[in-house]
């Protein structure tokens, strides 16, 4: 497999020289989602957006978020658009917040214009908070001038969305939590996303979505609620520093049967903790249950397919290359309702060319 490390943003101060989309004031980007092998699933510290656990992931070379940032008075308000509607409540609050640390960085106090394209469904366990944040990201790096590379526009889209860090970069990334115990600024800095290196390996990421509709609980208070009363949360967070060291190991190797079972068993004992919440939050319907049995059914038969599940309904399938339509037509024969997708491993964050959309 190819694994493009390379899309990883450039600095934005070089492309504040040349070009539409450098000219400080205005900028587009694009960012894919990604898919965590082990998930990040609770935080140390809400603020700054400090998770309890590393953790991996791959994006998508499906679904990107077109973002476009233009600088207006500094008088007023910021103005968020998603698909065209105007962005109102919570998630207007979490955009402004985030413009609201760009200005603090860039000392302006320059109202921003934000439209957003997005090809994922949104707040579904889709990630599209990853990609959404991470193109945020870069956009806003660039149109208020900020020199940032690519280890801190990983810093920054964390503060927008915790995954959204991973989603900076192409292929497969991890996700520093940094030392439990550093004060602020320290753990701050220690904790971004960067590149793995993976050997010969040819994955695809079949995703099945059962429900395309907005999550009940957002990922954000699952998880707060899954850290304060789970049971089973220590437990996991132990045991997915293990399931990371198997990763590793089993990326480097190309060996995909291990990234598989690491990935399926570290994504099913999040799911254990949410279920032991108190009260519970259970994300699974029924019909994420039966793709997760035709994923058994096509071990039984010899394909190696292998499941993970995020804050939603929807099964990702992780599998070779040359399986994926195999495995679609299994995913879709036991779920007729379900929407399937296959994805490869997709390029990191970056500028677009022109701020043409
Ligand atoms: O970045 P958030 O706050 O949407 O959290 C994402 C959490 C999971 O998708 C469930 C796991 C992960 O690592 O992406």
């Amino acid at each position: 497999m190819r694994v493009d490390h390379g899309a990883a943003p450039v600095r934005a101060h070089e492309r504040a020289t040349t070009g539409t989309a450098r000219v400080a004031g205005s900028a587009t980007a694009v960012a894919h989602p990604n898919i965590a092998l082990i998930k990040y699933w609770g935080k140390r510290d809400e603020r700054l957006v400090l998770p309890r656990t590393d953790s991996l992931s791959m994006t998508l070379d499906i679904f990107p978020t077109i973002t476009q940032v233009r600088l207006g008075a500094e008088t007023g308000q910021d103005t968020v658009t998603l698909d065209g509607a105007a962005v109102t409540g919570e998630a207007l609050r979490r955009v402004v917040a985030f413009l609201d640390l760009v200005r603090e960085q860039a000392a302006s106090l320059r109202r921003a214009v934000v439209d957003t394209e997005n090809t994922v469904p949104t707040g579904a366990g889709l990630a599209s908070s990853a990609s959404g944040f991470a193109a945020l990201a870069v956009a806003a790096a660039t149109a208020y001038g900020l020199d940032l590379d690519a280890r801190a526009l990983s810093r920054l889209a964390r503060r927008g969305s915790g995954s959204a860090a991973r989603s900076l970069f192409g292929g497969f990334a991890l996700w520093h939590a940094g030392p439990a115990d550093a004060p602020a600024p320290a753990a701050d800095l220690a904790s971004y996303a960067e590149p793995v290196p993976v050997a010969e390996l040819d994955p695809a990421l079949v995703v099945a979505v059962v429900d395309a509709g907005p999550k009940p609980v957002s990922s954000r208070a699952a998880m707060r609620r899954t850290v304060d009363t789970s049971p089973l949360y220590e437990p996991w967070a132990r045991s997915s520093a293990d399931d990371l060291a198997a990763m590793r190991t089993a990326l480097r190797r190309g060996d995909l049967d291990a990234v598989g079972e690491t990935a399926e068993r570290n994504a099913l004992g999040m799911h254990a903790t949410m279920l032991a919440a108190r009260p519970a939050v259970r994300y699974l319907a029924p019909a994420s249950l039966t793709v997760l049995d035709a994923v058994l059914r096509l071990r039984q038969d010899g394909i190696p397919a292998y499941a993970t599940m995020d804050a939603g309904p929807n099964v990702k399938v992780l599998c070779r290359r040359t399986d994926a339509g195999r495995v679609a037509a299994a995913v879709r024969d036991a779920a007729p309702d379900t929407a399937v997708h296959i994805a490869g491993p997709g390029p990191g964050a970056r500028l677009l060319d022109g701020d043409a959309r």
